[in-house]
């Protein structure tokens, strides 16, 4: 079963931050998981939530600042301070960071509340740049993005779903994938039925112990955690 670092390394280091991806990078984990938003110039930039609040020492959207105002703010503080002065990354630095490692790296396009257009084409034409488009997975809540990034781009793509609405297995054929990342209440109640359709399932965020060994009894494919290196030693 692959693990994947959330967020990088996100349960010892400040989510989303190069010291964060570092430490992933270090590991012999397979890929590491970040979060993707625009910023009001259009940059790629390496941050969760929609507003800054709460990761930063400052207030407002994410796609209302500049690449320049973003950078001012400190994002490793509110995690302890030892993390000062980390700050908030381009998608551009962090694919430098996995440039010479082996890691896959899931890129989840946040363009499910705001939408970013140009997002996915953007990501395309970066990963291209630096070499990373053979190592890139892209997920989404926003699943017509998903699309995109599979049938216009090239890329693999992940469905990101938290809740049963629909025959996901029959669902997954219509976006071109059949790879789900799914929540991990959701994967525990339908992942096995999943599985058994054909589905790659990939869950998150799984920090206990006995939910990955359950999964990994299911056959679920990948899992996403805060504590890689935990992980990977209790799992072996
Ligand atoms: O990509 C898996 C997981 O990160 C999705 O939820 O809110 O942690 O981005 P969230
Ligand atoms: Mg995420």
């Amino acid at each position: 079963m692959e693990i994947f670092a959330h967020r990088g390394s996100s349960g010892t280091h400040p989510e989303n931050t190069l010291p964060a991806f570092r430490e992933a990078a270090a590991l012999p984990v397979h890929g590491v998981e970040l979060d993707v938003h625009l910023s009001k110039d259009g940059e790629l930039v390496v941050i969760h939530d929609e507003k800054v609040n709460r990761t930063t020492n400052g207030k407002g959207y994410v796609k209302d600042m500049t690449l320049a105002e973003l950078k001012q703010l400190d994002a490793g503080s509110w995690k302890a301070g030892e993390w000062a002065g980390a700050a908030i990354p381009t998608l551009a630095e962090v694919f430098r960071v996995f440039q010479n490692s082996p890691h896959i790296v899931n890129v989840e396009l946040k363009t499910d509340i705001f939408p970013y257009p140009g997002a996915v084409e953007q990501v395309a034409k970066l990963a291209a740049e630096q070499g990373m488009e053979n190592r890139l997975v892209i997920s989404s809540f926003n699943h017509l993005d998903v699309q995109a990034a599979i049938a216009q781009h090239n890329m693999p793509g992940a469905i990101l779903a938290s809740n049963i609405l629909v025959d996901m297995a029959a669902y997954a054929d219509t976006v071109g994938t059949k790879r789900l990342h799914l929540s991990l209440p959701f994967a525990l109640r339908h992942g096995a039925e999943l599985i058994r359709k054909g589905c790659e399932v990939y869950v998150y965020t799984v920090n206990r112990l006995d939910y990955a060994e359950q999964l990994r009894q299911i056959g679920a494919a990948g899992i996403f955690t805060d504590y890689p290196e935990k992980m990977l030693e209790e799992l072996s």
